[in-house]
């Protein structure tokens, strides 16, 4: 793996677990450190592809979905497969559904956790699609983050399932959405947290945040008083100021 800030080169500095184990177990045990097991121009500089996520952000992030022993979960993004171990080890055996879009990646997190005697199915394919086959499911995570949620997660929630993922926002950073199913494949719910995620890989091209359901000037409110609603053919971002009592009546009075 390679330490995620690169050198005064631009190039990521390797953490050989054969040559280095104290640095690598070292690293591996900090909480605060995403670090990089995939780049897709070679073995030490270009775009990041994959990376295990920082275990103190997954702590956060499982703390919010709060998974029960017997329900099932859809996760996207295993990458290495520790946060789908963590998940699995949770809710038990043939809970968990993981889906992988690299095909080296994948097999690799397949071993892992098989190496771990976990019973997880690991599929490898576009985790924007969800797998229905499964479904419905009470959680639903993803580790990597989305511009806009994918109307077939909303689809595959459960009414009363939570759903968390990384939302891209105008903040500069990605806001981790808690959404709770609503049914008929829509969602309501709030932010929960700043964190900053690698992009799917079909939303890495970056769309106007008025298209993505954000009120103008976002980003000049506090993120917490930001509430969602996702549903077919929409997201939406409120401003829960604009839903308080003196602003409702502020509008219903200028109502003709
Ligand atoms: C930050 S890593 C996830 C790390 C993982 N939570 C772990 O602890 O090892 C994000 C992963 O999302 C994957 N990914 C990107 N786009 C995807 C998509 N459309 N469907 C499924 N996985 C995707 C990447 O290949 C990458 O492995």
């Amino acid at each position: 793996m390679w330490w995620p800030s690169p050198r005064e080169d631009g190039l990521h500095s390797l953490i050989d677990r054969d040559e280095r184990p104290n640095a690598w177990l070292k690293a591996v045990y900090s909480p605060g450190v995403a670090l990089i097991t995939q780049m897709e121009d070679g073995p030490a500089k270009g775009a990041l592809t994959s990376s295990i996520s920082s275990s103190g952000v997954i702590i956060e992030l499982l703390r919010h979905l709060a998974p029960e022993p017997g329900e099932r979960v859809l996760e996207f993004g295993t990458g290495t497969g520790y946060t789908t171990a963590l998940l699995a080890t949770r809710t038990g055996p043939g809970s968990v559904v993981s889906i992988e879009i690299d095909t080296v990646t994948a097999d690799r997190a397949r071993q892992n956790l098989d190496g771990l005697g976990l019973d997880v199915h690991v599929i490898t394919g576009d985790g924007e699609l969800g797998h229905p086959a499964g479904g419905p499911y009470d959680r639903i995570v993803a580790t990597a983050s989305v511009r806009e949620i994918p109307q077939p997660w909303l689809d595959q929630l459960r009414p009363g399932g939570v759903l968390l993922a990384p939302l891209d926002s105008p903040f500069g950073c990605d806001l981790l959405v808690r959404l709770t199913g609503a049914g008929g494949g829509s969602a309501r719910g709030e932010f929960v947290a700043k964190v900053d995620f690698m992009r799917f890989r079909g939303q890495r091209e970056p769309r106007p945040y008025a298209e993505l359901g954000w009120p103008e000037n976002a980003s000049v409110e506090p993120w917490q008083e930001l509430r969602v609603e996702v549903g077919p053919h929409r997201q939406q971002i409120i401003d829960s100021a604009l839903l308080r009592p003196a602003a409702r009546s502020r509008a219903e009075s200028s109502a003709p």
